[in-house]
């Protein structure tokens, strides 16, 4: 049995003040004990406070982005993976689409920091989906596949034995668009079937979320379909009571 995660990706949002105030609404969350695996993703910046601010909670803190490379090194403005293990860190999301697309990290680089995050002992939350274009134009499990094979080409399928994958299509990002549950099964099906082909273990035992305006509203829904484990929240997780309803969702 998979066990669901609800994992709350902050982006480039919040202050010292209003991450307390989230802080302190998280904490003060009924969650359901044990069945769901939560975890939230403040901007780096902010990854200590939240470590601190969350210590005795079942909450785990990870972070957006990190170098391509671990340990330390001539590299500034960069924070590697084994800084975030040191700051408390638990995951790190990889290739998250705002990343691949604003950013212009390409599967190359994604292949090495997911690596980097691996080298550390943390878990990668590797991200992948398609562009609205592309879904028109009937390639999106050709996309999507394309971006998983990059990791099982050059890392091997024994890298998802510690790894999740969130299934973001581009077009439902922060626009209030939703793909159906049955859209998202169909890909995260196709995603399980892939994995399958090089090991079926590993791949029953990947979780993958779904990514792109999950709410309390549509949560029960999608999280109701066999492949799909849980969420990766955007502008729900940034509210404490929408994220608890998100998380309790997962737990039912
Ligand atoms: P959203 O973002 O929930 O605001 O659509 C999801 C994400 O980007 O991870």
């Amino acid at each position: 049995m998979r066990r669901p995660m609800v994992a709350g990706n902050w982006k480039m949002h919040g202050t010292r003040a209003s991450v307390a105030e989230l802080i302190e609404g998280l904490a003060n969350l009924a969650l359901p004990g044990g069945v769901v695996d939560v975890a939230v993703f403040p901007p780096s910046l902010h990854v200590s406070l939240v470590v601190d601010c969350l210590e005795g909670q079942s909450i785990s803190v990870g972070a957006q982005n990190c170098a391509h490379q671990a340990g330390q090194g001539a590299l500034t403005g960069e924070v590697s993976s084994t800084q975030l293990a040191d700051a408390g860190c638990k995951f790190v999301l990889v290739g998250h689409s705002e990343r691949r697309q604003i950013m212009g990290e390409s599967n190359e680089v994604l292949n090495r920091k997911f690596e980097a995050v691996q080298a550390a002992g943390l878990t990668p939350i590797l991200c992948i989906g398609e562009t609205l274009e592309e879904r028109k134009a009937g390639k999106t499990l050709e996309v999507v596949g394309q971006q998983l094979d990059s990791i099982i080409e050059e890392l091997g399928i024994g890298a998802f034995v510690n790894a999740v994958v969130a299934y973001e299509p581009v077009w439902a990002i922060g626009t209030g668009l939703t793909a159906s549950p049955e859209q998202a099964q169909e890909v995260h099906a196709a995603i399980r079937a892939q994995l399958m082909k090089e090991n079926s273990e590993v791949a029953q035992g990947v979780r993958l979320l779904y990514g792109g305006s999950v709410k309390a509203a549509n949560a029960v829904e999608l999280f109701g379909m066999p492949d799909i484990d849980g969420g990766l929240i955007g502008g729900a997780s940034l509210n404490a009571d929408e994220f608890g309803a998100i998380i309790r969702a997962a737990g039912n």
